[in-house]
């Protein structure tokens, strides 16, 4: 599978076309932003790590029945994925308080949740991915009810997987972002999940091994996707 044209540049990824017109190739960058692009870095490694951890996570949510847009990964930083169409809302779950949740209620960090909670964000840089909900995304034709519908159930899976498979590497799935795309009129798990994405707490210690450590400024940043990389136990090849 060879890359032909750059389709798109985005903060963390890069996007090439192939010659399979159903087929592209991800690009993962060690560039890091955050609130928007205003703070911008580099995370030594991240592109490697977030191409090893996402492909192994759609790997495992396949086997539990979400589908995902993975086809198959081309070396670390690589991977040909189907070309969807991704649906404009950030899907948001959180089991316990933290971030944006956290100072929005007046909360401290983490406090467990008695269930998942589940938000939207309108995928929009130019507002600045604003908090929107299910009647929005109807009224504004972002997606169907029934891609809400599919959306949720998948969003609530993944939650399910991920919280039993980072409880087993002795972490804590405090929240997470994901993003869905249509494939031939089907709703499929897309872009990514990892520290970028995810918010990871050693389960003893409560130290953060997600990227809150460049948003704010915390120090150890490689350190911490290098241990969670570790602990998924992909970091050598078979
Ligand atoms: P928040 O608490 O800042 O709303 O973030 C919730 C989760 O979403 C957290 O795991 C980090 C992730 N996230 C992204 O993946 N991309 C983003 O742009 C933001 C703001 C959060």
């Amino acid at each position: 599978m060879e890359k032909k044209e750059l389709l798109y540049e985005g903060k963390a990824k890069k996007v090439y076309t192939t010659e399979d017109p159903d087929i592209l190739i991800v690009s993962y960058k060690d560039d890091a932003t955050a609130f928007n692009g205003l703070k911008k870095g580099t995370i030594v490694g991240k592109g490697a790590i977030n191409n090893r951890m996402t492909n192994h996570i759609f790997g495992l949510l396949e086997k539990e029945g979400v589908p995902t847009h993975l086809v198959k990964e081309l070396d670390d930083r690589e991977t040909a994925v189907k070309k969807v169409e991704i649906v404009p809302l950030e899907v948001i779950i959180r089991n316990f308080s933290a971030g944006s949740f956290a100072k929005k209620m007046g909360m401290e960090e983490g406090i467990q949740f008695k269930c998942p909670t589940l938000e939207f964000s309108y995928k929009n840089d130019d507002l600045g991915d604003p908090f929107i909900n299910s009647y929005y995304a109807l009224a504004l034709g972002l997606a169907t009810q029934e891609e809400i519908d599919a959306i949720t159930k998948y969003a609530f899976k993944v939650n399910e997987v991920m919280q039993k498979y980072f409880a087993s590497l002795n972490i804590e799935l405090i929240d997470f972002k994901i993003e869905f795309g249509r494939y031939h009129g089907q709703i499929i798990l897309a872009d990514e999940v990892s520290p970028d994405t995810c918010r990871l707490w050693d389960k003893d210690t409560h130290e953060k091994l997600d990227k809150d450590r460049f948003r704010r400024d915390m120090g150890n940043v490689e350190d911490a996707y290098q241990e969670v990389f570790r602990r998924l136990g992909i970091a050598d090849r078979e």
